[in-house]
C-alpha cells in the first residue's frame, strides 16, 4: 500500500462517515457512531496505528491527512450533537399543531395612561400640553403665584425645601408651569400641563409624597367663569360619563379669584352616599378659578385686556375614582397584577 491508496482510504472513510451521521436520529445512535469513528477500537485509532507500515518519508504527510480526518470527524461529530440535544430538549410529545406561548407586551403605567387620555380630550378643544421642571425655584413656585414667603396660604402645601439660600424646593404643585408658559407665550392661550408633584404628607390612602397633576389654562379677551364652568363641565363628563353631576362650590387660592371646588356625583353610589363619597354623593376632583390680577401682573399680562382661568387636579385621585381603586398607594407598590389590569382597561 502507497501512499495514494492510503489517501483513497482515507476519503471513503469520511465519505461513509459522513453520510451515516446524516441518517443518526438520536443521541444512542450517535454515541454508536462516536464509538466506531473516535472510539478506543474505531477506525481513527486503528488508521494510527497502521503509520508504522509505512516508509519513514511517508509517515508524517500520512500522520497529518489523518489528522484531518480526525478534526473533520470530531467537528461534524459535534455539531450533529447540538442538533440532537436541542431536539431532544423538546420533548418526545411535541405538537407542532399546538399554538405558541404569546409575548406578554408591555403597557404604559396606568397614570401615564388616565393623563394621556385627559390631555387627549383637551388637545381636542384646542390645548397645549405643556411640561415644566420638578425642581422648582420660590420664585415660581409660590411668589409669582401671589404667595408670598409670609401668606399664610403656604401652609396649604407642606413643602420639600431643597436648599433654603436659592430658595430651591421640589414642586407642590404644577401651577408654576402656568407662570413659565406665561412668561414664554404671550396670549391668547390654552395649555395643559402634566407632572409630579411633591408634598410633606404622609402616605395613607388616599395621599402620597409624590404623585401627579393635571394643570389647565386658558387666557384670552373677555373669558368669564362661564368658560371655565362649560370647559370642566365638558372635560368631567368626556372622562366620567355623560350621567354625572358636575358641581361648583365656593373655594380659596391665593392664585385663582374667584376660586371655586368641583366635584362630581360619586361614580360608586351615583350620589346615594356610600363609604367612597363619606355619605355625600359628592367626590372633589378639581380646584379652578379665574387668574388672579397679581399673577397676571408677575408675568407682564396686560390686565386692561385679558382674563383667564386655570384648574389643576389629582391624577391618582382622578384614576382611582375612574376605576374604583381605595387606596393611592396600589399605584406605586409596582405589583404587575395591579399595574396590567388597569394598563389593559383603556
Ligand atoms: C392645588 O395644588 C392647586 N395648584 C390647584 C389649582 C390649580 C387651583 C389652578 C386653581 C387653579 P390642591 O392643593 O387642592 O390644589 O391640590 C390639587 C389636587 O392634587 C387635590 O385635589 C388632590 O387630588 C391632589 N393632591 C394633593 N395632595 C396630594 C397628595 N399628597 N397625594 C395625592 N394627591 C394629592
Amino acid at each position: 500500500m502507497d501512499e495514494s491508496d492510503i489517501l483513497k482510504e482515507l476519503e471513503t472513510i469520511k465519505k461513509v462517515a459522513e453520510e451515516e451521521l446524516a441518517s443518526v436520529k438520536d443521541a444512542s445512535d450517535l454515541e454508536k457512531w462516536s464509538v466506531k469513528y473516535l472510539g478506543r477500537k474505531g477506525v481513527l485509532l486503528s488508521l494510527t496505528r497502521r503509520i508504522p507500515e509505512f516508509p519513514v518519508s511517508q509517515r508524517p504527510l500520512i500522520g497529518s491527512h489523518i489528522n484531518r480526518l480526525k478534526t473533520f470527524l470530531i467537528e461534524a461529530h459535534d455539531k450533529k450533537s447540538a442538533s440532537v440535544i436541542q431536539f431532544a430538549s423538546r420533548g418526545p410529545d411535541l405538537n407542532f399543531t399546538l399554538p405558541g406561548i404569546k409575548p406578554e407586551i408591555a403597557h404604559y403605567h396606568p397614570i401615564t395612561i388616565v393623563a394621556r387620555r385627559i390631555c387627549r380630550i383637551f388637545r381636542a378643544l384646542g390645548f397645549g400640553v405643556h411640561i415644566g421642571p420638578e425642581i422648582e425655584t420660590d420664585y415660581y413656585n409660590f411668589e409669582a403665584l401671589n404667595t408670598p414667603s409670609d401668606h399664610p396660604a403656604r401652609d396649604m402645601w407642606d413643602t420639600f425645601h431643597l436648599d433654603t439660600e436659592s430658595g430651591l424646593l421640589l414642586r407642590t404643585h404644577t401651577s408654576p408651569i402656568q407662570v413659565r408658559t406665561m412668561e414664554k407665550i404671550k396670549p391668547p392661550l390654552r395649555i395643559v400641563a402634566f407632572g409630579k408633584c411633591f408634598r410633606r404628607d404622609a402616605p395613607d390612602a388616599s395621599h402620597s409624597p409624590a404623585f401627579h397633576q393635571i394643570e389647565g389654562l386658558m387666557v384670552d379677551e373677555g373669558i368669564s367663569f362661564a368658560h371655565l364652568k362649560g370647559v370642566l363641565v365638558y372635560f368631567l363628563k368626556s372622562f366620567f360619563g355623560e350621567d354625572i353631576k358636575v358641581r361648583f362650590l365656593p373655594s380659596y387660592f391665593p392664585f385663582t379669584e374667584p376660586s371655586a371646588e368641583i366635584s362630581i356625583s360619586c361614580v360608586i353610589c351615583k350620589g346615594r352616599g356610600c363609604s367612597t363619597c363619606a355619605g355625600t354623593g359628592w367626590l372633589e376632583v378639581l380646584g379652578a378659578g379665574m387668574v388672579h390680577p397679581e399673577v397676571f401682573r408677575a408675568v407682564g399680562i396686560d390686565l386692561q385686556d385679558m382674563t383667564g382661568f386655570a384648574f389643576g387636579a389629582g391624577v391618582e385621585r382622578i384614576a382611582m375614582l375612574k376605576f374604583g381603586i381605595d387606596d393611592i398607594r396600589e399605584f406605586f407598590f409596582n405589583d404587575e397584577r395591579f399595574l396590567s389590569q388597569i394598563g389593559h382597561v383603556l
